[in-house]
């Protein structure tokens, strides 16, 4: 007997994140240029890190309330209203989390049975299917093609949903893609989560990510309210992905049960962080902005100098990825990424880590510095001139 056999088989339907993989190869070699990890170069600005030490200082080492420290939510409340015009009530409507990570997981938990349908459409994160599993829901995926931008429809959902459809999960800004869904496209989604009666999760953690278009809050769109989960988080708009601090937002039936299961799993979110998220609400705007410039700026070399490879890319207009698609190379994104790590030292991740859509993508995360991505880019045209 091994020990394998202890293994549950919820933990063995569970495939191992295809990112990890590439992150553990590329560590063990030297002048890697790493197009790969998903969070901002960034280091998290200087205010936001000294309100953590503070507060350490000052004793801020205990549990906080369930939900969240109230000055931390009564800050969130007024955020989401000064963006998108929304009052969420910070005791009732507003949870506190682990990251979203942790968001999607009771929010998934509380509101899905075994066997309820949830549709996402795909290439996507590489959690929210397993999130969906984990709690014995069903993902049923929906794939999404550059030539429609990788916008999803209301058709394409409405074809894909069967009696057993409890939820709908909207992404925008897409990771990987950096699709940002158009307003119309949402509106007619909405329509169709009224008219089937679906929950829906709505993953606006790159809502601050945005070049040149609009971010719909769902939420705001006409009947929304009463049927969707914000979730939210600190790690990408503030470079703070190692404070582990998000939010969800919702009914506050929704969010109670939602507050029990956090409760039993996390406690409460990390205290020092909740101080350091509350200071980035204070005085984070400047910062975000500033970041925002840099990364649209990146955006542009990086998709020009795609195209101009001949690695064609559709324009990414949210997060910090582009996904072009490597067919013309003769090579899967498997082989692709990894002999472009092993014979030119640049990081990528093969599409299909996102889902069988991402087949002939790969994904290449622009949040690393001007200088590196213009040397990657040089290495990945050598790359594509000898391979082709
Ligand atoms: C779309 C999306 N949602 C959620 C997360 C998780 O973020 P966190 O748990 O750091 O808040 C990520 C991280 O890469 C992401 O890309």
């Amino acid at each position: 007997m091994t020990s394998e056999t202890f293994i549950s088989k919820l933990a063995r339907n569970i495939p191992p994140s295809g990112i990890r993989r590439f992150f553990d190869i590329a560590a063990t070699m030297e002048d890697v240029i790493s197009l790969g990890i998903g969070e901002p170069d960034f280091d998290t600005p200087a205010p936001i890190v000294e309100a953590g030490i503070a507060a350490l200082r000052r004793g801020a080492t205990h549990y906080t309330s369930n939900s969240g420290l109230l000055e931390l939510r009564e800050a969130l409340a007024a955020h989401t209203q000064q963006l998108y015009g929304q009052r969420y009530d910070p005791i009732h409507e507003i949870l506190v989390t682990v990251g979203v990570s942790e968001a999607l997981y009771v929010a998934m938990a509380a509101l899905l049975d075994p066997g309820d349908e949830i549709i996402f459409a795909e290439p996507c994160f590489v959690a929210y299917e397993p999130t969906a599993v984990m709690v014995g829901a069903v993902p049923v995926t929906i794939p999404t093609t550059p030539e429609t931008g990788f916008q999803l429809t209301a058709e394409m959902v409405e074809a894909a949903i069967t009696p057993k459809t409890k939820a709908l999960f909207i992404a925008s800004p897409n990771n990987p893609t950096g699709t940002v869904l158009h307003r119309e496209r949402l509106v007619a989604l909405a329509a169709l989560a009224e008219k089937h009666n679906l929950v829906v999760f709505s993953d606006e953690i790159y809502d601050r990510l945005v070049y040149s278009v609009e971010h719909v809050f769902f939420a705001s769109l006409p009947g929304m309210r009463e049927r969707t989960i914000v979730l939210q988080g600190f790690s990408k708009a503030y470079a703070m992905t190692g404070w582990r601090v998000g939010y969800l937002l919702g009914p506050a039936a929704l969010v109670a049960e939602m507050r029990k299961l956090h409760q039993y799993l996390i406690m409460s979110a990390p205290t020092v962080s909740q101080w350091a998220a509350l200071k980035a609400l204070e005085v984070g705007e400047p910062f975000v902005q500033a970041m925002r410039a840099e990364y649209d700026r990146r955006r542009r070399r990086v998709v020009d100098g795609l195209n101009a490879i001949g690695l064609l890319c559709t324009e990414p207009h949210g997060a910090f990825y582009a996904f072009p698609c490597i067919q013309s190379t003769g090579l899967d994104d498997n082989e692709f990424a990894e002999r472009l790590l092993q014979e030119e030292r640049v990081a990528v991740i093969p599409g299909r880590a996102f889902g069988p859509s991402g087949v002939g993508f790969v994904r290449i995360s622009y949040a690393t510095a001007y200088e590196k991505l213009e040397t990657a880019l040089e290495r990945i045209a050598g790359f594509v001139r000898r391979v082709k």
